[in-house]
């Protein structure tokens, strides 16, 4: 839930730095990301990779919708891990941050032609095609570039992930990729295999995310690795790359379970080795995209309360609403699928009695639930600090300007000290649109 620096006994610090100083220094509503705890995930999962698959491990491409920004990409290129993108924005950002094009993999289900040849002059690892129309899209943008464009398949494997209806990804009805079960995925390799522009490499799926237990993931490699199979029979050469995705679930609320990569990666080595053996079929380079588990519990949002209101019923029971600066701009998860959280008061103690609150923001919608019930201590006043612990993944990156509230800044935070990495939006910034 929280990352590895933050301590929050009295008031909550992160690399020794007190929320009390920092929303001094920097202001609220804001997103402190603990550095040093960013650089161990993403390096957690690339050991866990590496040691579960040895020769076979690909590489873990971190998913940049999660969370992007020019700094965050040094820290992918100084870590030496790859990235996915799934928008020109996201892969100009990547590039911005010195990334090496080549550990870059290209993603989205509607890219623009002007993406596609972006990603094919800069010279991408790879790019994840997800319709027949770009299959011919990209043939045609690599032939007029003359180059061979290295790409992988999406496919849709059919599985109902246990998550929440708005990011399942692989059951059949579905926008994403080509659909094993219509035949759809077998109708996009044999179209990708009559361009000699393209080189089919491999086979991607995303089933979802905040995906807990490894039951989905040995279905996914089961399904996967029997499309793998039966394009050896069809062609006699095998595939050499098997992408698997995201999707590993955090902590969000005291005692949620998180995915342990280590585990993770083992039990997928497991069901890899053990489908391929099935199939007398030699295994793949095995890749992952992480986006939620690497940068998820890195960041916390600090707010400030600005009222108290305490509301009767019309079973004449109370609710206290605690208002604070931020909101569905800046964390819209809650709104858009119920996603739970949790906070705590930041600039101080209390050793009030906790009544049970509703914690909302500022923005004209009574939608704008950061918090639908948590017990907080009695005394909370106008100018408390509140944490909310998790908010690294799909936080800022989905962030809005909804009711023009500036978007909050990202802080970084590591060994006492900190920096802001993104700035905070000025009334500047959102007049400069205009015309
Ligand atoms: C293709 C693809 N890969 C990876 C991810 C990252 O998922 P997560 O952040 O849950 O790991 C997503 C998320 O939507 C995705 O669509």
């Amino acid at each position: 839930m929280w990352s590895s620096s933050v301590t929050t006994g009295a008031e909550l610090s992160i690399a020794g730095i007190t929320a009390k100083t920092l929303a001094k220094e920097f202001g609220t509503p804001a997103f402190f990301i603990d550095e040093a705890d960013f650089r161990e995930r993403a390096l957690a999962w690339d050991k866990a990779l590496k040691d579960a698959f040895g020769l076979h491990a690909g590489t873990v491409y971190y998913a940049s919708k999660a969370f992007i920004c020019t700094e965050v990409a040094r820290w992918i290129k100084e870590i030496g891990i790859g990235i996915d993108v799934s928008t020109g924005g996201e892969m100009a950002v990547a590039l911005a941050g010195s990334i090496d094009p080549a550990k870059i993999e290209v993603h989205g289900n509607n890219k623009s032609l002007g993406e596609i040849e972006k990603a094919i002059s800069v010279g991408v690892e790879s790019i994840v095609i997800d319709s027949l129309y770009e299959i011919e899209r990209v043939a045609a943008a690599a032939k007029k570039a003359g180059k061979v464009q290295a790409v992988l398949l999406r496919i849709t494997p059919g599985i109902q992930a246990h998550t929440h209806e708005s990011i399942a990804t692989a059951h059949e009805d579905v926008k994403f990729g080509f659909s094993i079960a219509s035949g759809a995925a077998w109708a996009a390799i044999a179209a990708v295999r009559t361009h000699p522009s393209l080189e089919l490499r491999g086979i991607h799926a995303h089933i979802g995310s905040q995906i807990f237990g490894y039951k989905s993931f040995e279905i996914l490699s089961e399904r996967l690795i029997s499309l793998l199979a039966q394009y050896r029979d069809e062609f006699k050469s095998e595939l050499p790359e098997l992408d698997l995705g995201g999707g590993y679930g955090i902590a969000y609320l005291p005692g949620d379970e998180t995915v342990n990569p280590a585990e993770a990666m083992n039990a997928l080595a497991a069901a890899v080795t053990k489908n391929c053996g099935a199939h007398k079929l030699q295994i793949p380079r095995v890749s992952i995209e992480p986006g939620r588990a690497i940068v998820g519990p890195t960041m916390f949002t600090l707010y400030e309360v600005g009222t108290v209101k305490d509301v009767t019923l019309e079973n004449g029971t109370h609710r206290r609403y605690i208002s604070v600066d931020g909101g569905m701009s800046d964390n819209i998860r809650p709104s858009l699928y119920g996603a739970e959280y949790t906070t705590i008061l930041a600039n101080r103690t209390s050793t009030a009695p906790h009544v049970s609150s509703r914690l909302v923001g500022k923005h004209c919608e009574t939608g704008d639930i950061v918090i639908r019930e948590i017990d907080l201590p009695d005394d909370i006043v106008p100018g408390d600090l509140l944490a909310v612990p998790a908010t690294g993944a799909y936080g800022r990156s989905m962030a809005s300007n909804y009711n023009h509230v500036p978007r909050p800044p990202v802080v970084a935070v590591k060994d006492g000290k900190a920096r802001v990495i993104v700035r905070r939006e000025t009334e500047a910034d959102l007049l400069r649109l205009d015309i």
